[in-house]
């Protein structure tokens, strides 16, 4: 157990369909806390940063499009565990497999359209801050 600083996005088709409040409702009433938030359009290069260990994917030209494809919403939210909690509030990557409760469980059901994004360990989350945040 420990303090932690994640990232979250709310990814472009939540943005779109009008979910950024269901999914920060859900992060602060699971009591974690929003240090940093704003709307932003992440540059082709940034994206490419972010997603740098699926470079060599099948997936990744059509992630980054996506990804870049309309403006999504950052935030740096911090608790105890906070990188674990908020991956376990989102659910598995492919909606198909997430369980009812978990948001893309709740909201998603294609694998390339699946609502959030959360850092995936410590190191993660560092760099990942690092580059939408600059801390
Ligand atoms: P994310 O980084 O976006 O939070 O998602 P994740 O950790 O749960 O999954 P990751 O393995 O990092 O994959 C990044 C994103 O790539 C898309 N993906 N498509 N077509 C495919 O087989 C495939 N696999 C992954 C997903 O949109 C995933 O969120
Ligand atoms: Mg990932």
């Amino acid at each position: 157990m420990a303090i932690e600083s994640t990232l979250l996005i709310v990814k472009p088709d939540g943005v779109r369909r009008g979910l950024v409040g269901e999914v920060i409702r859900r992060v602060e009433a699971k009591g974690l806390t929003i240090d940093a938030m704003r709307l932003y359009t992440i540059p082709r290069e940034v994206a490419e940063e972010h997603y740098g260990e699926h470079r060599e994917k099948p997936f990744f030209g059509e992630l980054v499009d996506f990804i870049t494809g309309g403006p999504v919403v950052i935030a740096k939210i911090t608790g105890e565990d906070a990188i674990t909690c908020w991956r376990t509030l989102m659910g598995p990557t492919n909606p198909v497999d997430a369980p009812p409760g978990s948001i893309r469980g709740d909201f998603a059901t294609l694998i390339g359209e699946n609502i959030a994004h959360g850092s995936d360990s410590p190191e993660s989350a560092a760099r990942e801050l690092k580059l939408f945040f600059g801390e």
